[in-house]
């Protein structure tokens, strides 16, 4: 083992990040599931060690090992609720860039559900816990809480309502309407609030520019 002293403006910080879409099972073979690629999750990763931060990443999927990233391999989007309670405990920083699934199948069948000709099959689906809303209500004075949100339409209003609501104190506005930018593009464009600041509009930009502009935020306010 090689025990590295870390430097950089984050060198002694915990970030905990998020990353993918997470998955509900529906039987053994099938699951819900939504178009995020965890892109941003790992760019962000890749950013705050750069930057000498301790990164836990708690992903739905293993894109690639980014050194000195300790990856929690998730699926649902309880057991991505539950990995990050954990770890948030002691960590300074949570940002949730995954795309967590509103709702999940009431039951998973236990065995591969057969279709039956000629029918409609209806499946009916339960609220998944909010994980970002949950690590706002819980966090401490020193702890910093960033969210992300998609949207279509009405995107800073939507997103200046997350960011109260769930008691965050960044949040990442990104507009999904328009094409090469969000859900699995190598670009973005987004817009940052923050609680005490003017919103920061980035413009199309490769996902680690914007990874390393809002880890930059982060570690202005943590310092
Ligand atoms: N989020 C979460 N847990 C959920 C749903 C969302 O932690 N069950 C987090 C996401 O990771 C993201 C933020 O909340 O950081 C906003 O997610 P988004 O889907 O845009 O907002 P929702 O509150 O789910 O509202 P809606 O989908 O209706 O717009
Ligand atoms: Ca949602």
């Amino acid at each position: 083992i090689r025990l590295q002293a870390r430097i950089g403006r984050l060198a002694g910080r915990k970030i905990v990040i998020t990353a993918g879409g997470t998955r509900e099972a529906l039987d053994p073979v099938r699951y819900l599931t939504n178009r995020s690629s965890g892109k941003m999750g790992f760019a962000l990763a890749q950013a705050a060690v750069e930057l000498g931060a301790d990164v836990v990443l708690v992903t739905t999927n293993s894109r690639y090992k980014i050194y000195g990233v300790r990856e929690v391999l998730v699926s649902s989007t309880r057991d991505m609720h539950a990995a990050v309670l954990h770890e948030f405990d002691n960590a300074d920083v949570f940002i949730g860039a995954a795309a967590v699934s509103d709702y999940r199948p009431v039951e998973a069948a236990k065995d591969k559900i057969k279709k039956k000709s000629g029918e409609n099959l209806t499946i009916k689906l339960m609220q998944n816990p909010d994980i970002l809303a949950e690590v706002g209500r819980h966090k401490t004075m020193k702890q910093l809480v960033v969210g992300f949100a998609a949207e279509t339409q009405n995107v800073l209003e939507y997103a200046r309502k997350k960011l109260i609501q769930k008691n965050a104190d960044m949040l990442v506005a990104n507009d999904v309407s328009t094409t090469n930018s969000g859900f699995d593009s190598e670009n973005n464009r987004v817009t940052i609030l923050s609680r005490d600041e003017d919103p920061e509009i980035i413009s199309l930009s490769p996902k680690i520019a914007i990874a390393r502009s809002i880890m930059d935020k982060i570690a202005k306010k943590l310092a």
